[in-house]
């Protein structure tokens, strides 16, 4: 009785976060959409018959237990076939599930086909952790293969990326396998919260049960639980799951104490001055200087005010006119992969040569902008950028006073003579970005926490804290900005002053590919450092997809989303709770994603107080 209570814990843990998640939501192809009934996998005696299939003693080779299958409890699991590698991460192997059948075996072992993504906190815990799961008394009776369904980015998984997951592992897996179609995920019409393990037994090939995010003590006390049944031997005691501080399971422990304040950022080879404390000085002074704007009224400081943790607490921005996009803090933009919502910029220097161009914002143009350096910074530049000193510009004939590509003036300007001005140009991005990357953040209550101050955190933030975990956020917002950098639909509603939806990273790769500035360009100090780029995906899933934001700075940091339509953190868990805004609200486009987990009101609520405690004053030079 014990046990079978402990499975019913289990499942109800689970069902907790996917109430009504069962209907109504988009579903990506569910091979069977039936909710599993799990009362069935503890009905063991009648499955763990040896297979008619095993003949003298000897499987045959290409069998399959025949019969109805699906990925449901208590049937046979498809013969799924696989694209991957072999253990090694490297050395490619296509194989289907029929690998891991074994009729005649004296006992049953465990299939362990464990899904995630590259781009998932939790998953890569569980990778590098994999000891805790396998431990030596039950590795012998388990067989795990990795799945991938996406990478860092949230693109489809392709085998190239197994070797890039393969370093992450502490214990190697049997086999790696792309599923780019995620077709496990139809074990649950709602939700599948990743990691996602299933278990299968190797004898018959049945799917016995299966588990989102376990923790070490529950996957034991589930797998030691199937095994008895199987085996027909009496049940064991349930292990009680050891919590830290009363609240932390060892995966939520492990993770918060990652949540570290960020060190310096990554080095960006890309920018030659980017760790300059010279570069960082001009960068400061351009920043907030409203002379780069034709008008005198706007500067990147307009939008990202340094009393708003740089950023301007408005849903949308206005410069020269209204955006259709909420300022995010640039504080810690120098430690993301991308920039801008939909990651349209793939450097810190590329990204602050958009918003002086753009007329909605500084309205200014390039030429003005090398005109302003020539006048008014030109030591100051020179010093930095001794390997370019600034060229003679004042020839207003050869460069007019305005303009930028679609003027006529700059396009009738010769190659040699834009390439100047750009050299200017792309210079100022790349003292700004010296700017941006010598901005640090004071630590906040969670900090002090990770440091030893069990106290610095309150009984309501560690509850949110620990519903945080459980209703998956940790999927995407982990590590020391809380953030993955990946693209995502959570489908949160647009601050598009023409209210129609956003189509977010979808339109934003041909934008990056086609820029003059991108990391791969000629203006880039290391082209070959910018391989990501190679990698960015523009496909369907990217539809209405936006950039994880850090959740750093969040007490002061809103209104919240891309549309910067969300007024307060409860808004947000409320719209998460709900699973993004409706199918049909022309406010939001694209498919949610099958790992956000539905969760009930006391848990939106309840989640607020951590968020909260995430504050993120920002420390400027
Ligand atoms: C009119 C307001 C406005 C001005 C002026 C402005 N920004 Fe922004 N900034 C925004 C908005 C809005 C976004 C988000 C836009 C998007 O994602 O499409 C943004 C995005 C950014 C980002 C990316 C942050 C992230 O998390 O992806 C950085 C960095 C940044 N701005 C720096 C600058 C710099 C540097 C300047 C001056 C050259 C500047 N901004 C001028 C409003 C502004
Ligand atoms: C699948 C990845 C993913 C998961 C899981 C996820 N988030 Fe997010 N989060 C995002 C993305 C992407 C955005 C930006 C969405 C947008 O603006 O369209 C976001 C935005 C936010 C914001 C707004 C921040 C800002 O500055 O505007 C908050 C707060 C937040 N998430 C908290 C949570 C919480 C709490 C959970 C768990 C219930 C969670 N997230 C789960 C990806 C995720």
């Amino acid at each position: 009785m014990r046990s079978a209570s402990l499975l019913l814990g289990v499942v109800v843990a689970a069902a907790t976060f996917a109430a009504a998640a069962a209907c109504g939501h988009d579903d990506n192809d569910p091979i069977n959409p039936a909710t599993p009934d799990a009362s069935v996998a503890t009905d063991g005696g009648a499955d763990a018959k040896p297979s008619g299939l095993c003949v003298d003693g000897k499987s045959r080779d290409g069998d399959y237990p025949a019969g109805p299958t699906s990925i449901t409890i208590a049937k046979t699991i498809p013969n799924l076939a696989f694209d991957g590698t072999d253990a090694d991460g490297t050395t490619p192997r296509s194989f289907s599930l029929s690998s891991w059948f074994e009729p005649c075996a004296a006992r049953s072992r465990l299939l362990v086909l464990r899904v995630g993504a590259a781009w998932c906190g939790t998953c890569n815990w569980h990778l590098g952790n994999t000891k805790l799961f396998a431990t030596p008394e039950l590795a012998p009776r388990l067989a795990l293969v990795d799945v991938v369904v996406g990478d860092e980015d949230n693109r489809p998984a392709e085998v190239g990326d197994l070797a890039r997951v393969r370093p992450r592992v502490d214990v190697p897996a049997e086999k790696y396998a792309a599923d780019p179609k995620h077709r496990l995920r139809a074990i649950d019409a709602g939700q599948v919260q990743l990691p996602l393990y299933v278990l299968v037994d190797t004898r018959t090939m049945v799917i016995r049960n299966y588990l989102n995010d376990p923790s070490p003590e529950v996957f034991e006390n589930t797998v030691r639980d199937e095994l008895a049944l199987i085996d027909g031997a009496a049940r064991p005691a349930p292990k009680p799951e050891a919590l830290f501080d009363g609240v932390f399971n060892r995966e939520m422990r492990d993770m918060l104490s990652a949540m570290t304040l960020p060190a310096a950022p990554p080095p960006d080879p890309t920018n030659e001055v980017a760790d300059s404390a010279a570069a960082a000085a001009l960068g400061k002074q351009l920043f907030f200087d409203k002379q780069l704007s034709p008008s005198g009224n706007f500067a990147c400081s307009t939008c990202h005010d340094k009393d708003k943790l740089f950023a301007d607490g408005v849903p949308q921005s206005t410069g020269v006119s209204k955006v259709d996009r909420n300022s995010p803090t640039v504080a810690l933009a120098a430690h993301q992969r991308w920039q801008f919502w939909d990651g349209r910029a793939d450097t810190l220097w590329m990204q602050a040569l958009g918003p002086f161009e753009d007329p909605k914002e500084i309205g200014s143009t390039r030429l003005f902008v090398a005109h302003q350096i020539e006048s008014r910074y030109k030591a100051a530049y020179d010093a930095v950028f001794t390997k370019y000193p600034l060229p003679d510009i004042s020839d207003t004939a050869r460069f007019p006073p305005q303009g930028k590509p679609g003027t006529p003036v700059y396009d009738a300007m010769s190659p040699a003579d834009k390439d100047a001005i750009n050299r200017v140009y792309v210079n100022v991005g790349k003292a700004i970005a010296a700017y941006e990357r010598a901005l640090r953040v004071q630590p906040n209550a969670l900090d002090r926490y990770n440091g030893g101050d069990l106290a610095a955190l309150n009984a309501a933030q560690k509850e949110g804290a620990q519903l945080f975990f459980r209703a998956g956020c940790a999927q995407c917002h982990f590590g020391p900005r809380l953030t993955n950098d990946a693209f995502h639909v959570v489908r949160f509603p647009t601050g598009r002053q023409d209210g129609v939806a956003d189509r977010g990273r979808v339109d934003a790769v041909a934008k990056l590919l086609a820029s003059e500035f991108n990391s791969r360009s000629k203006w880039s100090d290391k082209p070959e450092a910018g391989d990501r780029i190679l990698r960015a995906y523009d496909g369907p899933s990217m539809l209405g997809a936006f950039k994880t934001p850090t959740l750093r700075g969040l007490d002061r940091s809103g209104p919240f989303g891309h549309g910067g339509t969300l007024a307060t953190l409860l808004e947000v868990t409320e719209t998460y709770g709900k699973g993004g805004l409706d199918a049909a609200d022309p406010r939001t486009t694209g498919a949610l994603e099958s790992w956000l987990t539905r969760f009930d009101p006391h848990a939106q609520q309840a989640i607020v107080p951590f968020l909260s405690a995430l504050s993120g004053e920002v420390i400027s030079p």
